[in-house]
């Protein structure tokens, strides 16, 4: 029996669990998925205590995403990304860190036509989902516009990113950048709480593929103008879809199911 999991705190209202599960069943893997809630002190040790109850991967969650970084052999993309979100104990030595948010915005995108590869992208937020985002699509061949209500945390993070440029979270500013972009990720949390949108619906354009990072609810108001736009749209259940379906197949090294895990996470959104 393979026992994979999430560390997070709170971690009660994850779709992990139920995604994962439907995985195994689909395949008729012996395994379990479980959520843990560690106190912030006791991350180290939870991380050890894994390793020494043979348990096979772990996601991590808020608050432990950057914690994590000094507890694993983190790759060279967790490591710019400063962030890991996937822990992998199948391995011979220590056990190793990545990050699979930012290829999960990525095979979002391309699950839905899009070619990133030459792309001229716009990243709007720098916060964690933005950096995670920014360095995937550079490293996927983006030119990456990145813009934030802070700007200069904008300007900061497009220091970091190959090629990219940080910029403020005006209306105009945002007109020009996406007057000519491919593709709008909205990587902060607008749109969670309020019916509110951090792009106004005047600078949409049917060119654009739009990915909207939240997933609560589905149907947010920037997807919902992008769609008025004629723009592609593509909602934040695909990329937490495919952070979880890279992470089972860095676990198990075996082609993810991924309808039936689609399937049971839409069954709960
Ligand atoms: P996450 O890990 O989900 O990215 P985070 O690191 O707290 O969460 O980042 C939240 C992002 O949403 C930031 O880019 C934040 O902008 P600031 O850096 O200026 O704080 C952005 N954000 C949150 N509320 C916002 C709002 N009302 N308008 C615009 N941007 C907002």
């Amino acid at each position: 029996m393979d026992v994979f999991g999430l560390l997070g705190n709170p971690v009660g209202h994850s779709l992990s669990p139920p995604m994962h599960d439907a995985a195994y069943e689909e395949l008729g893997l012996e395994a379990r998925y479980v959520t843990f809630e560690p106190e912030p002190s006791e991350i180290e040790d939870a991380i050890d205590g894994a390793e020494a109850l043979g348990i096979t991967g772990l996601n991590v969650t808020i608050p432990f995403k950057q914690d994590v970084l000094d507890c694993v052999e983190a790759d060279d993309l967790a490591t710019r990304i400063g962030a890991v979100n996937t822990i992998d104990f199948t391995g011979e030595g220590a056990p190793t860190g990545h990050n699979t948010d930012a290829v999960g915005a990525l095979r979002a995108l391309r699950d839905h036509g899009v070619t990133v590869d030459g792309a001229r992208a716009v990243v709007v937020g720098a916060g964690g989902a933005g950096r995670a985002v920014a360095f995937g699509l550079a490293d996927a061949g983006a030119t990456v516009e990145i813009a934030n209500r802070t700007a200069s945390k904008a300007r900061d993070l497009a220091d970091e990113v190959p090629g990219a440029t940080g910029h403020g979270l005006e209306a105009d500013t945002l007109a020009d950048l996406l007057a000519d972009a491919d593709v709008l990720v909205n990587a902060t949390s607008v749109g969670m709480e309020e019916d509110e949108t951090p792009v106004p619906a005047a600078a949409l354009h049917s060119d654009l593929a739009v990915l909207d990072a939240v997933y609560r609810p589905l149907e947010t108001r920037l997807l919902r103008d992008a769609a008025a736009a004629g723009a592609t749209t593509v909602d934040g259940a695909w990329m937490l879809l495919y952070q979880g379906v890279e992470a089972f197949e860095l676990w198990t090294g075996r082609e993810a199911p991924v309808d039936a895990m689609n399937a049971a996470l839409r069954d709960r959104l």
